[in-house]
């Protein structure tokens, strides 16, 4: 029996990254997934590769019409909807004198209301279904603390985990678990972007930053998706039925709380 066996799982921006890292091992426990994107293509790509247990549904989290019919598309695709992450966001950086509304608009969009909205049509879902759910949510170590250059992302992280823990004292009445995790950096496509933006910032060669951060992980090195998917595995499955509210680091030693 394995952990995740029959359940029906959405993954919101999982065409590539830690969602697509997560998605394979909730395949692994048994899971239906649908790889929820913005880029469909994209998605179309990475659910092939991840085999028949994984089908491509067109999201974007901004949409509320695109958020309900991604729900709609899981329940006629799976009969049902167990698990939902809200994994999809944007990054940007900039000195504070030079934040832009678009850029503030465009984070929030994604990583606030994207969360809110998509949390609340899953759990209206789970609560039509009546027999509760899971909810996992991602945050950052950047929710926890304040970055010279990362004003706008990092408070977006830090209403993840505050909507977190408000949703989860509300939704756990439906037996619905809502948690998070905060990963501190974790390599892929999203770092080289993240270190060219600071290479124009800093005035760094390309790489300097991403080295220098390297160097100040406690465990020595960064992230890949696989050292977070057993904590998403965990949270998905019926050992976290108790677990309310909480977001969890998983940051290789970057932040204590
Ligand atoms: N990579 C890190 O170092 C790191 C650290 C801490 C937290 N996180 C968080 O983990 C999550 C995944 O990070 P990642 O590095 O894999 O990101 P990524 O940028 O590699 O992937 C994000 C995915 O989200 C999709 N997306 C963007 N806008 C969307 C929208 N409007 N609707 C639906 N999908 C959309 C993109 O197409 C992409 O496939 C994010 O919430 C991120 O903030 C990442």
């Amino acid at each position: 029996m394995k952990r995740l066996d029959g359940k029906s799982a959405l993954i919101t921006g999982a065409a590539r990254g830690i969602g697509s890292g997560f998605a394979q091992a909730y395949i692994n426990e048994g899971a239906t997934v649908a790889i929820a994107d913005v880029n469909l293509e994209a998605a179309q790509q990475t659910a092939s590769e991840l085999g028949d247990a994984a089908y491509a549904v067109q999201m974007d989290v901004t949409d509320q019409g695109s958020i309900d019919a991604a729900i709609g598309a899981v329940v006629d695709h799976a009969g049902k909807l167990d698990i939902v992450i809200n994994n999809a966001a944007l990054f940007d950086a900039s000195r504070t004198a030079d934040i832009t509304r678009d850029s503030y608009d465009r984070l929030y969009a994604v990583n606030v209301a994207g969360t809110l909205f998509t949390m609340q049509a899953a759990a209206r879902q789970m609560i039509s279904q009546g027999h509760g759910g899971k909810i996992i949510n991602m945050a950052s170590q950047a929710g926890r603390r304040g970055e010279a250059l990362v004003a706008v992302y990092c408070s977006t992280k830090a209403a993840v985990i505050s909507l977190t823990q408000s949703a989860g004292l509300d939704l756990i009445k439906e037996g619905i678990n809502v948690n998070a995790i905060a990963p501190g950096v974790v390599d892929g496509a999203h770092w080289e972007h993240v270190d060219a933006m600071f290479a124009k910032l800093e005035g760094k060669p390309l790489g300097q930053k991403k080295a220098e951060v390297e160097a100040s992980v406690p465990a020595g090195r960064f992230a890949v998706p696989e050292d977070l998917t057993g904590m998403a595995v965990f949270l998905a499955s019926s050992d976290a039925d108790y677990i309310v509210s909480q977001t969890y680091n998983v940051d290789g030693g970057q932040w204590m709380s």
